[in-house]
């Protein structure tokens, strides 16, 4: 029986991202889906065994565990199957040389005034401005002066220094969007037509960008632990990276959660701006490559995960007259894939090495679905002990995509350890 508790803990010990906006490195980027770093310093401190060790975090997202778990000098391993998350992570984890030139390569491509003005996107992209769309996300002048640093960033050498400058250009465009991410989706910021974002606009937010980061690069150029990051499925990958020997003290991470929450819709901008993806079907090959969260794609059907309480609450909701009819193939195929990540930590994890998996329960057709309980369970047929199911919040739920419940959502940390076989 898996027990439920909410032990006090640092005021940083948290499961959202929004303390790591005044951190060195974290702050470049503000990744609304991430974790704080508070959190992965407190399960260092309570389950790694030394500094040094070996560290897993398969859903990588902005790469939060690998930053301070490599500042912290233990040696972290991530996956990510988003290309620009992965590309972000690889960028906030590198060792730099201390000033890293970086404000005289950033002025010789602010200094670039190259023709550029070809932009090849999906035929319904609403990215750019053109005739014909009622929104969009970039005005024209915008995205014309982000091609040109593009393609002047794309000749700096050496590629640390380049991807740096790139990622600055990619992070400085939500500032100058029309709309914004706000965790749920992009929502079009107040007036937008009267904010007349312009080069001049972008300019001025990629300098700031570049500003923070030679800052941070100053104060800590190299993190004293190492980091090596993977753009992959996590569901098919990590426990055969070290020839399927039990590596590592620890795994910590947070798979998206429940909630319909599309990351390859969400970061479709980014996307397309650093050309991981051309056109729709690219999109749709990155969000197969995704755990199955949402029903934005049609996923092959999986057999029933065979656990009683997720088999009743997937019944409860069945007709339930849902805004999708893949829901419940998606909950249950949801479970189907947290449960090949175990079975991998499971494989992959020396025995008494403890895993955290920050999750959060969910609430369709007012049916809550438990979603760190019935992690529990898997983990114990695993071959896990459940440590403690640590409660951080509770919520009332995310009313776009899943339906709001008269009952609270919890949102917690199932910690477990390895019992070994
Ligand atoms: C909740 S976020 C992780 C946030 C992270 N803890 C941080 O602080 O930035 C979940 C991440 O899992 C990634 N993801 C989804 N499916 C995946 C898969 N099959 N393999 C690897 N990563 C996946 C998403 O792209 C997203 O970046």
């Amino acid at each position: 029986m898996i027990h439920l508790s909410s032990q006090e803990s640092s005021p940083s010990f948290r499961p959202d991202f929004a303390p790591n906006a005044q951190l060195p490195r974290h702050r470049w980027y503000r990744f609304k889906e991430g974790f704080s770093a508070g959190l992965v310093s407190q399960f260092a401190a309570s389950y790694l065994p030394r500094e040094g060790a070996h560290l897993l975090d398969p859903f990588l997202g902005s790469g939060t565990t690998a930053v301070e778990g490599a500042r912290l000098g233990h040696h972290v391993d991530g996956i990510e199957t988003n290309p620009f998350m992965a590309f972000m992570a690889k960028v906030k984890t590198r060792n730099y040389t201390k000033t890293a030139r970086l404000d005289l390569a950033a002025l010789e491509c602010l200094r670039s005034r190259k023709r550029c003005d070809q932009f090849k996107l999906p035929r319904d992209s609403t990215l750019v401005e053109r005739k014909g769309l009622e929104k969009w996300l970039l005005n024209r002048s915008v995205a014309l002066r982000f091609e040109q640093l593009r393609s002047a960033i794309s000749s700096i050498q050496p590629l640390a220094r380049r991807d740096l400058l790139l990622f600055a250009l990619l992070s400085s465009v939500e500032e100058v969007a029309n709309a914004r991410k706000d965790g749920k989706c992009w929502r079009y910021k107040k007036n937008w037509e009267s904010l007349a974002f312009s080069s001049k606009s972008l300019d001025e937010s990629f300098a700031a960008k570049i500003i923070h980061f030679i800052e941070d690069i100053e104060i800590s150029p190299k993190l004293k632990g190492s980091t090596s990051i993977t753009q992959g499925d996590s569901r098919n990958h990590f426990h055969k990276a070290h020839r399927n020997e039990r590596f590592y003290d620890g795994i910590l991470t947070s798979p998206p959660y429940l909630n319909s929450f599309d990351y390859t819709d969400i970061y479709r901008p980014e996307l397309l701006l650093m050309k991981a993806a051309q056109n729709s079907e690219d999109l749709r090959r990155l969000r197969l490559r995704t755990l199955r969260s949402h029903v934005q794609v049609a996923w092959k059907p999986s057999e029933p995960l065979g656990i009683p309480r997720l088999a009743e609450k997937i019944e409860a909701i069945k007709d339930a007259g849902l805004w999708s009819s893949r829901i419940p193939a998606m909950i249950n195929a949801y479970f189907v894939d947290l449960d090949a990540v175990v079975t991998q930590s499971s494989q992959c994890l020396k025995k008494a090495g403890t895993a955290g998996f920050v999750v959060a329960d969910s609430a369709y057709a007012g049916v809550v679905i438990p979603v760190g309980e019935i992690l529990g369970e898997i983990f114990e047929r695993r071959g896990f002990r459940i440590e403690k199911i640590h409660t951080f919040r509770q919520t009332r739920g995310n009313g776009n995509h899943q339906q709001q419940s008269k009952d609270r959502l919890n949102e917690v940390m199932v910690v477990a350890s390895f019992r070994g076989n």
